[in-house]
């Protein structure tokens, strides 16, 4: 993976707002007037504007009553605090005041944890349930490399998007930086640390120095004017029923009870199960207290808890398919467990009961060689909840007896981004990458036996129904 710059550029962010306070020259008058100017703004802009920052207020409202036509700063805040405050003037107002520093996949380890586990969890989800439907929404997109970023994940995730509806939404309150995403003409400036096959095979060359996104990602987004703290949201713009919102490196700039204010309205947007994305630095824990924060990976989101579902007829919607030639034979190369005993499932369950179950009868089903019917139950387990790593690992062994091997590692790999101690998930994929990639091979193995000599040897090994460490031990190689 690449370093992230996150740090450095939030740095830069942080040290442009914050300067020197105001020359003492200035009267109490000025300062307390821009101490109610910066309220004001907080109020309608959610912008948060720190006694020490003060200067950069003046200096900025300078430029603005230029631009509005008053005589002086002092006047064009007055007339501002006095008027009902205008669409239009708080747009320009915002145009001045926020900072749109933003590129391409940045903060790798986000678009990774969406990549690895969020996106393709979600994808499975409605594929198996028929629902296919997905919406995303950047808010704060500012020129748009985020949303654009989002767009091009999804593409090289589910590349054939027919019979799909998925909404892309990306909103800011700078009308500038909306117009230029909506171009989506880039300079270098926007590709910082970019994934190699980024620019080859999204971007075409636009004169000497700028980079054209190709059409086909661009008509993906569809953006809009949004101020996030206005008291409604417009009709019509439809920001509920998200399954993903991401508001990065916008919530810093906030006072704290607007962000809340914010992060409360993004909680009503998003759907049972949905996430919401923040920047690494901003996140006040206090914000969050309605969602789950899960680690995924490197970075940690935040999920809005799952309505208690009910599962009571799964079978009909995945009817068991009679395909008894497709059984393979048993591979020498991946740790199959052993089956436990099948357990019913019962008509109506609480959520924690309703994984195990489905987890043992796709066992039962795979042993009974109905791979297709073993799989659907490992994709309904998953829906029901994505982060538990023995989901991925059991459809990882199914997607393996049906020869599907990509598959088959991406589903390891997702268990190990859920789990990494999970060792037969390192163990599995030591066997699998055993004559393509011997270094890979190699590594998952010495992480398989490192866990291992953690271990009791009587320890069960989770997921390795009923297989003690020293006996794993002795099978893969290593002494006990
Ligand atoms: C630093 S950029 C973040 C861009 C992108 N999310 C990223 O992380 O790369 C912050 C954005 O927040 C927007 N913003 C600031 N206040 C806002 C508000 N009240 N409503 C909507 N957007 C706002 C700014 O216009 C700016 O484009």
């Amino acid at each position: 993976m690449k370093p992230d710059c996150v740090d450095w550029l939030v740095d830069i962010e942080m040290n442009n707002l914050a300067r020197e306070p105001l020359p003492a020259s200035q009267g109490q008058t000025s300062q307390d007037r821009l101490t109610q100017f910066a309220a004001w703004v907080a109020e309608h802009l959610g912008l948060s504007y720190a006694p020490m920052r003060l200067a950069d207020l003046d200096r900025v409202m300078k430029q603005v009553a230029v631009t509005m036509g008053y005589a002086d700063s002092a006047m064009c805040m007055q007339s501002l605090m006095d008027s009902a405050p205008s669409n239009a003037r708080l747009t320009l107002l915002a145009s001045q005041l926020t900072v749109g520093e933003t590129y391409f996949f940045r903060e790798p380890a986000v678009l990774d944890a969406l990549k690895e586990y969020v996106l393709p969890a979600l994808i499975a989800e409605r594929q198996a349930s028929g629902q296919r439907h997905l919406r995303l929404w950047s808010a704060a997109c500012s020129t748009g490399e985020e949303p654009y970023s989002l767009a091009i994940l999804l593409t090289r995730l589910l590349p054939v998007q027919a019979g799909w509806r998925i909404r892309l939404l990306a909103t800011d309150i700078n009308p500038q930086s909306l117009q230029q995403a909506r171009l989506a003409r880039y300079s270098r400036w926007s590709f910082r640390n970019p994934p190699d096959w980024l620019i080859p095979g999204y971007f075409t060359p636009d004169g000497n120095r700028h980079l054209r996104l190709v059409d086909s990602i661009r008509d993906r987004v569809e953006f809009a004017w949004l101020n996030l703290v206005q008291p409604e949201l417009p009709v019509g713009l439809a920001t509920l029923g998200m399954d993903i919102v991401l508001c990065r490196n916008a919530l810093m700039y906030f006072t704290q009870a607007q962000a809340k204010r914010v992060v409360d309205r993004f909680y009503q947007a998003l759907n049972p199960g949905g996430w919401l994305i923040v920047g690494a630095v901003e996140a006040n824990p206090t914000w969050f207290v309605n969602f789950e924060r899960v680690r995924l990976g490197e970075v940690w989101l935040y999920r809005k808890p799952s309505a208690e579902r009910t599962v009571s007829t799964h079978q009909a919607e995945f009817p068991p398919l009679d395909l008894p030639s497709i059984r393979p034979s048993p591979s020498a190369d991946v740790l199959v467990p052993p089956l436990p005993p099948v357990a019913v499932l019962a008509p109506r369950q609480p959520i924690s009961q309703q994984v195990p179950t489905l987890l043992n009868e796709a066992r039962q089903m795979a042993d009974a060689g109905n791979l297709i019917a073993a799989e659907a139950c490992c994709h309904q387990a998953i829906a029901i909840d994505k982060l538990n790593p023995a989901s991925q690992y059991l459809l990882a062994m199914v997607l393996n007896g049906q020869g599907r091997n990509a598959a088959a590692l991406h589903a390891l790999r997702a268990a190990l981004f859920l789990d990494e101690k999970l060792i037969v998930a390192h163990v599995a994929l030591s066997a699998m990458y055993r004559y393509v990639n011997e270094a890979a091979s190699q590594r998952h193995l010495t992480q398989a036996l490192h866990l291992l000599k953690q271990c009791e040897p009587t320890e069960l090994v989770p997921e390795a129904a009923g297989v003690t460490a020293s006996q794993l031990l002795a099978m893969i190689g290593g002494h006990t």
